[in-house]
């Protein structure tokens, strides 16, 4: 059942000599590697209990992985959403342990890449799209641990006329097409802040890796997976409304079917896949159990329907956890008896009556494909 696609998808490199820019090990059993980024592989998931490991979460980089020394790390805060407005030059600052401090907080929550499933796009609507190919591996499910952002921000003198928070990292200048765009980042309504969004210094009980924003990220449940700002270096907090490219220009559907504005986007659809290989092979009579997962921004799964032969459509059984921000797996038995080319498809439902479609509309960047996704197999 091996994924059959190679280590690395012969993209342009992007100036960034292999290796550099992300930290940790990506093993080729586990990974595929896109330029700055690197995707899960779903054979990886299914020898996986419900989390996702932190050495085989998938990493998205526009940059690479700043290494920051905790002990001198401090976060700013600044704004005139603050009482007393601090400044950007004189900003109020947190040290890790002042952060860790405060109450703590856990969540279960994927984290999932805004991008994720881009490459289905030509693969299934024959509409190709630029940037990082992911099919579906643009995501991972973690136990994120700090404290809210909340906490936070009340500490730091929260004023009720806040509307706006933007986080700032600290990896390099995102350059792209001869232009300095500045620091990855991007600003959240006061009320998503304050409703769930965490500060993370632990990942599944660890120390937050390099990668994954150490010391420490900022991570917004349920969101696509901008909004949690990784190596978060300061916080401005606003009376007004803010911008960054990151919600003006990308991270918002525009071009093809869209009107030329709509909002920058926030929550997660309702997706699925199967824990295989993209084009794994099976032995024709073998009995085999198929695995898989659905998840959805919104809310927990209501129902997953899955058809092995295109046609007609089974309920499986889902089990463990199905949480609001969670995903959950499931298991069908399949023996196909025929050999030839097959097509796995499944179409999950969630609790606020969100269905996977067939199709969906395009946008110019490729975002959010959440139809239904051909898995293709071969029986022989
Ligand atoms: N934060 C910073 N500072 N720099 C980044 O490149 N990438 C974002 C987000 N936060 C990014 C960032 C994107 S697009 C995603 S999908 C997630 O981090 C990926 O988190 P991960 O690499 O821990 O999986």
């Amino acid at each position: 059942m091996a994924d059959t696609r190679p280590a690395t998808n012969g993209e342009p490199s992007g100036g960034f000599p292999a290796g550099r820019h992300i930290v940790k090990a990506l093993d080729p059993k586990w990974f595929v590697h896109h330029d700055t980024n690197a995707e899960m592989r779903w054979t990886s998931a299914a020898e996986q209990r419900f989390a996702t490991a932190n050495d085989r979460f998938f990493v998205r980089n526009h940059t690479e992985t700043p290494m920051i020394d905790p002990v001198s790390y401090r976060l700013k805060l600044y704004g005139d959403g603050l009482a007393g407005a601090p400044t950007a030059e004189q900003p109020l600052t947190f040290s890790l342990d002042e952060l860790k401090a405060l109450p703590p907080y856990r969540i279960s929550s994927f984290l999932e890449c805004t991008g994720n499933g881009r490459a289905l796009f030509a693969l299934q609507q024959g509409m190709s799209v630029p940037g990082t190919p992911w099919l579906l591996g643009g995501i991972g499910m973690a136990t994120w641990g700090g404290v809210r952002l909340s906490s936070v921000l009340r500490e730091a003198g929260l004023r009720p006329q806040a509307v706006d928070v933007m986080a700032t990292g600290l990896d390099d200048p995102y350059v792209c097409g001869g232009v300095d765009y500045g620091r990855v980042r991007r600003p959240l309504p006061i009320s998503k802040a304050l409703d769930d969004s965490i500060l993370v210094f632990e990942m599944n009980g660890a120390p937050l890796p390099p990668d994954h924003g150490s010391p420490v990220r900022l991570f917004v449940p349920g969101w696509v997976g901008i909004a949690s700002i990784k190596w978060l270096g300061q916080l401005e907090v606003s009376t007004k409304q803010l911008e960054s490219p990151w919600n003006t220009i990308w991270y918002r559907m525009t071009g093809g079917d869209y009107p030329t504005d709509s909002p920058p986007l926030t929550t997660v659809p309702v997706r699925s896949g199967f824990e295989l290989g993209w084009g794994a092979t099976f032995a024709v009579g073998e009995s085999v159990v198929l695995s898989g997962r659905s998840w959805s921004g919104a809310a927990p799964i209501e129902r997953v329907e899955v058809s092995l032969d295109g046609e007609s459509w089974q309920s499986p059984r889902l089990t463990g956890p199905n949480g609001k921000h969670s995903w959950t797996r499931w298991e069908v038995p399949w023996q196909p008896m025929t050999p030839g080319g097959y097509e796995l498809l499944a179409r999950a439902t969630d609790k606020l009556g969100r269905t996977q479609p067939d199709s969906v509309p395009f946008n110019s960047e490729g975002y959010l494909f959440w139809a239904v996704v051909r898995h293709p197999v071969t029986v022989v």
